[in-house]
């Protein structure tokens, strides 16, 4: 099944939005040119991810603490940083372990679809 998500236009500078889809409220956006949608909790102190941006190496990158994400595998690759910064490995050790849920997007004519 393929759910429309939002136009590629539509999306704000950061390069995530939040989409409320059948599957739940999830972060989508556009990532080195690739689409991803995952679910928008930060494994840290559950920033909303959808209120963070897509960084320059790729990353999502969490609005509180600035812990980076890979979008593809869910997977914590930055803890937090800030005032968390010597916490950093633990956080991404203990609570980064858990992945990010990922879902398939596609992208048809500037359009992102859930493809689940
Ligand atoms: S809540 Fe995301 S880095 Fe702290």
């Amino acid at each position: 099944m393929s759910e429309r998500l939002l136009a590629t236009a539509d999306l704000p500078d950061s390069g995530v939005t939040s989409v409320d889809t059948s599957q739940g409220r999830l972060a989508v956006g556009v990532a080195d040119g690739r689409p991803f949608a995952v679910s928008p909790v930060c494994r840290h102190l559950r920033g909303d991810l959808a209120k963070g941006h897509v960084a320059d190496d790729g990353c999502l990158e969490c609005p509180l603490h600035a812990a980076r994400f890979d979008v593809a595998t869910g997977a914590m690759v930055r803890g937090p940083q800030g005032a968390f910064k010597p916490l950093a490995g633990v956080v991404k050790g203990t609570m980064g372990r858990m992945r990010l849920k990922t879902y398939p997007v596609v992208e048809r004519d500037g359009v992102l679809f859930l493809d689940v």
